[in-house]
C-alpha cells in the first residue's frame, strides 16, 4: 500500500523543500518504496517558483538535489496524504484550522520524532542573513525524518 507524506511550511521555498528531499533520501537509503513525499505551502507568495537558492545550495552541499516547484496546500491534500508535517507550531495551527472535518492525514510537526523538546521547532531560516539557519533545519529534517520512518512507517 502506497503511503503518502506532505511537508508543510510557510513559504515551501525554505524548510518544507528541504524536509521532502531529506525524507526522500532517507527512504531510498532504507530501500523503502511505496512511499510518496510531496511538499506545499500554506501562504501563497512563492506559488511557480523554485526554492530559496540558499535551500538549494544547502542540500547540493550534501549531494542533493532540489527540483520542487512551490505550490499552496489544497483541501484535498488532507483526504489525499496519510501524514501532513509543520515545521513549527504556527505551523501547525493553520493546518488545523485548514483541515476538513474528515480529513485523513494525521497532522504531526516533523520535529517531534527524534528531536530534544527544546530543538523540536524547526525555525523559519527566511528572513536570516546566511545559510547557517538551513544547514541547521537540514540537520533537523534529517534526524527527524529518519525517526519518523523507523517509528511510523511500514515495510
Ligand atoms: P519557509 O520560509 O516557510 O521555510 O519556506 C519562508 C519563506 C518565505 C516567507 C516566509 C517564510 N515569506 O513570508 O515570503
Amino acid at each position: 500500500m502506497v503511503q503518502k507524506i506532505l511537508m508543510i511550511c510557510l513559504g515551501n521555498i525554505c524548510r518544507s523543500p528541504i524536509a521532502e528531499v531529506v525524507m526522500v533520501e532517507t527512504l531510498a537509503k532504507a530501500k523503502m518504496s511505496d512511499v510518496e513525499v510531496d511538499s506545499a505551502a500554506i501562504g501563497s507568495w512563492h506559488v511557480g517558483n523554485r526554492a530559496d537558492p540558499r535551500a538549494i545550495s544547502t542540500l547540493k552541499q550534501h549531494d542533493l538535489k532540489c527540483t520542487h516547484i512551490v505550490r499552496q496546500i489544497r483541501k484535498q491534500d488532507f483526504n489525499e496524504f496519510d501524514y501532513i508535517f509543520g515545521m513549527d507550531e504556527e505551523n501547525m495551527s493553520e493546518l488545523r484550522r485548514l483541515a476538513p472535518k474528515d480529513s485523513k492525514a494525521e497532522l504531526l510537526m516533523l520535529g517531534d520524532f527524534g528531536l530534544d523538546k527544546k530543538n523540536r521547532i524547526i525555525e523559519d531560516p527566511y528572513y536570516e542573513r546566511g545559510a547557517e539557519g538551513f544547514e541547521t533545519a537540514y540537520q533537523q529534517c534529517v534526524v527527524a525524518c529518519a525517526a519518523f520512518m523507523k517509528e511510523r512507517l511500514q515495510k
